[in-house]
């Protein structure tokens, strides 16, 4: 569905925006839905993650989440208990969010997924979209990347669930404090920083927006143990294709292999990434850090043809 279909549909699938944005009386609709498999074992943190991941799309558009659906896929061998470990974890991020969880629909599969169908609000004219970014705007990321590095590297035994709990944690963060940082100050594009990695979600933001962007590495937050693993290779099957869908509009620049891996890293449930007016951009790193949330600045906006990436 496009805008235009409908008069009262702001925002649909054409600009891969995070959510749909359909007008009701005086508020836009924030709609929006994310299901996953595990992307780790305990059942608890993939409901927490999967929760926080579905919740992130409302955020990264400025608004709140007021219900959510539960989307359960699960084998019928599994203990009932599992699953109810997965609901109770995604329950409890969504209360945490303020919001309620109020259905869902449950079948048979033998692979496990689980995700939700969020719905949020925002005053029409705060809506904050995944274009119209400018030349000149200062990128802001909030939660650090290689997480799909890290989970790839749990799943091949190489660290364990205790040994990333701080990573697991990053996943279930929530982004609402950072969602109302950016309300505070106002900035120009925002969107979630997930199965495309920091670059590929870059790209999208610089396309729409009609300018291309520039990626500064020595500036990019990385957990630690990532670049070592990228060496070794260790890396989710799915970044092959990013690297590969990237190197058409990309200018690698100083990124090895290494860093290819990790700009193209799909994250899950990654942080926010703003376009920010540069004017603006010391009082959002303010806002952000009076929240207690991490924030980096990772590039710019820049003049160019509309979606080139250039890494320096
Ligand atoms: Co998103
Ligand atoms: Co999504």
């Amino acid at each position: 569905m496009h805008p235009g279909e409908s008069d009262d549909l702001l925002v649909g699938f054409d600009t891969s925006d995070d959510a749909a944005v359909y007008l009701m009386g005086d508020q836009a609709l924030l709609l929006t839905v994310d299901f996953f498999t595990p992307m780790v074992d305990d059942p608890y943190d993939f409901g927490r993650i999967t929760a926080a991941n579905s919740l992130s799309d409302i955020y990264a558009m400025g608004g709140r989440p007021l219900t959510a659906m539960n989307l359960v896929a699960m084998p019928c061998s599994l203990p009932p208990e599992v699953t109810a470990e997965v609901l109770r974890g995604g329950a409890d991020k969504v209360r945490e969010a303020g919001a309620v969880i109020v259905g869902g629909h449950t079948i048979d599969d033998k692979e496990p997924k689980y995700g939700l169908s969020v719905m949020g609000v925002c005053e029409p004219d705060k809506v904050v979209r995944n274009v119209g970014a400018k030349p000149g705007d200062l990128l802001v990321l909030t939660k650090r990347i290689g997480v799909g590095i890290l989970n790839t590297a749990i799943k091949q035994g190489l660290e364990t669930e205790e040994s990333q709990r701080d990573v697991i944690e990053s996943m279930a963060h929530l982004n609402r404090a950072a969602a109302e940082a950016m309300l505070e100050v106002g900035v120009h594009a925002a969107t979630d920083i997930t199965g495309f990695g920091l670059a590929g979600h870059a790209r999208e933001m610089a396309h729409g927006s009609g300018c291309a962007c520039q990626i500064e590495l020595a500036r990019v937050p990385v957990w630690p143990k990532v670049m070592e693993y990228a060496e070794a290779m260790v890396r989710p099957g799915r970044t092959a294709d990013v690297v590969a869908y990237l190197d058409a509009f990309t200018e690698w620049g100083p990124a090895d292999f290494v860093w290819k891996s990790i700009l193209a890293d799909p994250q899950t449930s990654g942080g926010l990434m703003m376009a920010v007016a540069p004017s603006r951009a010391d009082a959002l790193l303010a806002a952000l850090a009076s929240r207690g949330e991490e924030a980096a600045i990772v590039g710019r906006m820049a003049d160019g043809e509309a979606g080139t990436i250039r890494i320096v």
